[in-house]
């Protein structure tokens, strides 16, 4: 009889005895569900010989850096550095007007480069600390049907894989420094993860927390990615995110947020005419994220957002809620 309880004994002692005494491993945190299980129970297992590495790409949620160090410092004791690549990501991400492709080719690069940097301080580091050996592996938060999709995936759409957060790392850091793959989730489907989670004591906000892209606000920024574009659907998103926990539906969602269009519309505020961009809303159910249903709020709700936002974030005047279901549409925007 499988119980979760007794899959956390049996994965503590693997990663203990594939790790060694003096092992050290290496990952990258995103602040969802999948790594930060996997980061705590590789923290469970051989403490502060994990090292996890949060990289800022300035494309996060409002205050979601702050909040995602604090609470896997603080509340879960995981040994973490964070990199502000924020200026780096978005100076680069200037000019990139109209290809949802080069978008994220751009910042999946960007975030290896920056991630292989700091991984080799922190095996510079590694090697000169008495107590523990060299860094031998690299966690990865790969789940189930992860494994599955690359496997049936492979060749024709390996753009498949781009989706995720934390994806392969380079031959050069892999094979290069010869670097193992521990993945401890493998074998778990989501809903596994969010009991294993829970049995580790991560927060219920965190296991239930909707998942965000890598990419992030860069592919709800629909066309170029500025600061101030990135300020704006940040505070839109989180206004529409608020209200939805405000009204209990939070967990009966699969995946919320807004996005922001490129264009501009007509409106009218206090007595003048204004000119200005317009937010898209978009809320979906799924149990597998390959298709999905638009959530149904009901008018008074989406009218209570509308009217929030168009007051509260400067330099919009209108909001949509996005109807279409995947297929056709994607859930991302991008
Ligand atoms: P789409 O937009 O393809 O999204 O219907 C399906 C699910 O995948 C997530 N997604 C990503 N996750 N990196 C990620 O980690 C990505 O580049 C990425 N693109 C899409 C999306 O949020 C949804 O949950």
């Amino acid at each position: 009889d499988w119980t979760m309880a007794r899959f956390v004994d049996k994965e503590i002692a693997r990663i203990r005895a594939l790790v060694g005494e003096k092992g050290q491993v290496l990952g990258a945190v995103s602040g969802g569900v999948d790594s930060t299980v996997a980061a705590k129970l590789m923290h469970e297992a051989i403490g502060d010989r994990f090292h996890a590495v949060l990289v800022d790409n300035g494309c996060m949620r409002l205050n979601e850096c702050e909040q995602v160090k604090k609470t896997l410092t603080e509340n879960l004791g995981i040994n973490l550095t964070v990199v502000d690549a924020s200026d780096l990501f978005l100076d680069g991400l200037k000019g990139i007007t109209d290809n949802p492709e080069a978008k994220r080719k751009f910042i999946g690069s960007t975030f290896i480069d920056v991630f292989e940097a700091e991984a080799l301080k922190i095996e510079e580091a590694a090697k000169n600390s008495p107590k523990a050996g060299p860094i031998k592996f690299f966690l990865q938060g790969t789940l189930y049907p992860d494994v599955i999709e690359s496997i049936s995936f492979k060749g024709p759409s390996q753009t498949i894989k781009t989706h995720h957060n934390v994806g392969g790392l380079p031959e050069r850091m892999m094979n290069g420094q010869g670097l193992k793959l521990i993945e401890p989730l493998r074998e778990l489907f989501k809903d596994e993860v969010r009991e294993l989670g829970r049995q580790l004591g991560i927060p219920h906000d965190l296991v239930m927390r909707h998942p965000f892209p890598g990419p992030g606000i860069a592919i709800r920024v629909l066309g170029e990615v500025t600061r101030e574009q990135v300020a704006i659907a940040r505070k839109a998103d989180h206004i529409f995110i608020e209200e939805i926990r405000a009204a209990g539906l939070y967990d009966q969602i699969s995946q919320a947020f807004a996005a922001l269009l490129p264009v501009k519309a007509v409106g009218v505020m206090g007595d003048k005419r204004v000119h200005q961009q317009v937010v898209s809303l978009r809320a979906v159910q799924t149990t597998d994220f390959m298709t999905a249903n638009i959530f149904r709020f009901d008018w008074e709700f989406l009218e209570r957002v509308s009217t929030r936002i168009v007051n509260e974030v400067d330099g919009v005047c209108r909001v949509e809620y996005d109807l279409t279901s995947k297929p056709p549409g994607t859930i991302e925007m991008e």
